[in-house]
């Protein structure tokens, strides 16, 4: 295969997030080590990962749960040694599986020396390193983020008596990207990290690196050229290897973080997500269609991130107010399941553990142009814990069987970094990955069936455009993926009902639609409109095979 195409492996990749405290824990001190986390690569393989992303690991006070990094040059002790990392991620590579690392460019801890020197003395040569003001007043149209937390992105630094500029929690100052030395280290950091053989970042916060006055202070020019340059940088000095933008902006926002092929390979499709969940609210496939029509297209070598949930609230800061409302009202009915403008809530959670739902949310994960990005236990259906704090209750450590500790670790049970889930309707006993392997029927099952579909039509799903089908039905929605000569066609019931759609699909007149889960042929397309029938939430993949094509079907 030609260099150029190997290196667009991130278009065919199921990804996989993944923190390390909370995978699994190799020496029984209650929370999760890189050791660990390589005892339990052949899982991932077996479910059908192709890259992880590991959550941040750096030293940190854990502020921030590690996206407030001490030291970028070290691993958080707990997680193990730097060994402990090249052994997994060596052992990851000799498997087939690829990993990508969060990389915290726009701020970092209070406690990293930088901010210690700098806040120091005025004088001090790391001072220019972070943004200072004496008023709290500049940059007064940036939006805080952490509503719920922060009343201001400047916080009074009292010995020195000025303020300094922070988009997140106070304790994460911004770093000043203006100071060619700040932009010079940050390189430095990835190149430390990738020579070990990392395969990408996954890149946090990325808007925010710039400020100007006047401005909202997000996806300023100044920023996208930095990261042209850091793109240059990975092409010419690590080929091969990836950036994804964390960019949570509206769609002509978001998309430019492509650039013109010469910026992030890929970014999350954050416009996407929510509306995947107002859709099914509205019962309506309008606000899905909608946006992918506004999403794409987007250059041929880059791609979308798809995702349903990550360790964050789910985010609903790029939704109108109407749409938020109606989000807030169907997913977080309690107060407690809020947090910031989001819904802090696990997959299956949120849908009220509903398996056709789920079901219908993973074919649309695996089926809408994009690499899938799957968050770690929402495979088994694994519950949440509202009541623990900040975005803790979508953290908590994965369930491998129903012993101890949910077979995370043999730690006391007081001494885990948090509890296991234990609600009688998400309880560990039941979804763990033990008890879900024994049983046809589990959803993990469902899930590794449906990647080793995916895989089976990679080029299809991985790289095809798309076209969506014209009808009546707007709970109904059809879209043809093509790539090639190939092309699967897929329906969705978007509904809680029962509904029928009709599909005009002359084009293919003489073609077969075969289901391609269980592989059954459906009646030839004819000069009729093509009719289904859905059960509530039901979904229909079918490879459309040309008259003079096999379609490789055993008869039984
Ligand atoms: C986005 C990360 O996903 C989130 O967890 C973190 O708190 C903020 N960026 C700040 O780094
Ligand atoms: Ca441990």
């Amino acid at each position: 295969m030609p260099a150029e195409e190997m290196n667009l492996w991130y278009r065919d990749a199921i990804f996989y997030e993944v923190h390390v405290k909370s995978f699994y824990d190799s020496n029984n001190d209650g929370t999760g080590d890189f050791e660990g986390l390589r005892q339990k690569l052949d899982y991932l393989k077996t479910l059908g990962v192709d890259c992880i992303w590991l959550l941040p690991f750096y030293k940190s006070p854990l502020k921030d749960d590690g996206y407030d990094i001490s030291d970028f040059y070290s691993i958080q002790p707990e997680y193990g040694t730097m060994e402990d990392f090249q052994r997994f991620l060596d052992d990851a590579h000799s498997i087939g599986i690829r990993v990508i690392a969060d990389l915290v460019l726009n701020h970092v801890s209070d406690q990293i020396e930088w901010f210690k020197e700098a806040r120091r003395d005025r004088n001090s040569p790391k001072r220019s390193w972070f943004v200072w003001s004496d008023t709290d007043q500049k940059y007064s149209q940036a939006r805080v983020i952490f509503i719920d937390s922060e009343i201001s992105n400047w916080t009074w630094e009292p010995v020195t008596r000025q303020y300094y500029w922070h988009r997140f929690y106070s304790s994460q100052p911004d770093l000043n990207y203006d100071n060619p030395e700040v932009r010079e280290e940050m390189k430095n950091v990835m190149r430390f990290w990738l020579k070990k053989g990392l395969d990408g970042f996954r890149c946090d916060a990325v808007p925010y690196l710039f400020e100007r006055e006047g401005t909202d202070c997000e996806n300023l020019p100044e920023t996208h050229a930095y990261f042209k340059d850091l793109r240059k940088m990975l092409d010419l000095e690590f080929p091969g290897t990836i950036l994804l933008a964390e960019a949570n902006q509206w769609p002509t926002q978001a998309k430019e973080y492509f650039g013109n092929e010469d910026e992030f390979h890929m970014c999350f499709n954050f416009p996407l997500m929510p509306r995947i969940f107002i859709a099914l609210a509205r019962q309506s496939a309008l606000p899905i269609v909608e946006i992918i029509n506004q999403t794409l297209p987007i250059p041929a070598t880059c791609d979308w991130g798809i995702f349903l949930r990550n360790h964050d609230e789910l985010t609903l800061e790029m939704v109108t107010d109407e749409e938020r409302d109606i989000m807030y009202s169907e997913y977080a009915k309690i107060p407690k399941m809020r947090l910031n403008l989001g819904i802090r809530r696990r997959l299956a959670p949120l849908v009220d553990n509903d398996r056709a739902t789920l079901e219908l949310l993973y074919a649309l994960l695996l089926s809408i142009p994009g690499s899938p990005i799957l968050y770690y236990g929402d495979e088994l259906g694994m519950g949440d814990n509202i009541y623990l704090g900040d975005r803790n209750g979508v953290r908590t450590p994965m369930q491998w069987s129903y012993d101890r500790n949910a077979g995370f670790s043999r730690a006391d049970t007081e001494q885990l970094y948090s509890p296991v889930i234990t609600n009688p309707n998400f309880h560990y006993e039941s979804f763990n990955v033990e008890s879900e392997s024994r049983i046809s029927s589990s959803l993990l099952n469902w899930v590794k069936k449906m990647l080793r579909t995916r895989k089976k039509y990679n080029t299809i799903f991985g790289r095809g455009n798309i076209e969506f089908v014209t009808h009546e039905n707007k709970k109904a929605l059809c879209y043809v993926r093509k790539y090639e000569g190939g092309q699967i066609l897929c329906v969705f019931n978007m509904s809680k009902k029962h509904t029928y759609v009709e599909l005009d699909l002359k084009q293919y007149k003489g073609y077969r639609p075969v289901e391609v889960i269980t592989e059954t042929r459906f009646p030839f397309i004819g000069d009729l409109p093509y009719f289904f029938t859905l059960p509530p939430h039901g979904f229909f993949w079918l490879r459309l095979v040309a008259p003079n094509e096999e379609d490789g079907i055993q008869d039984d």
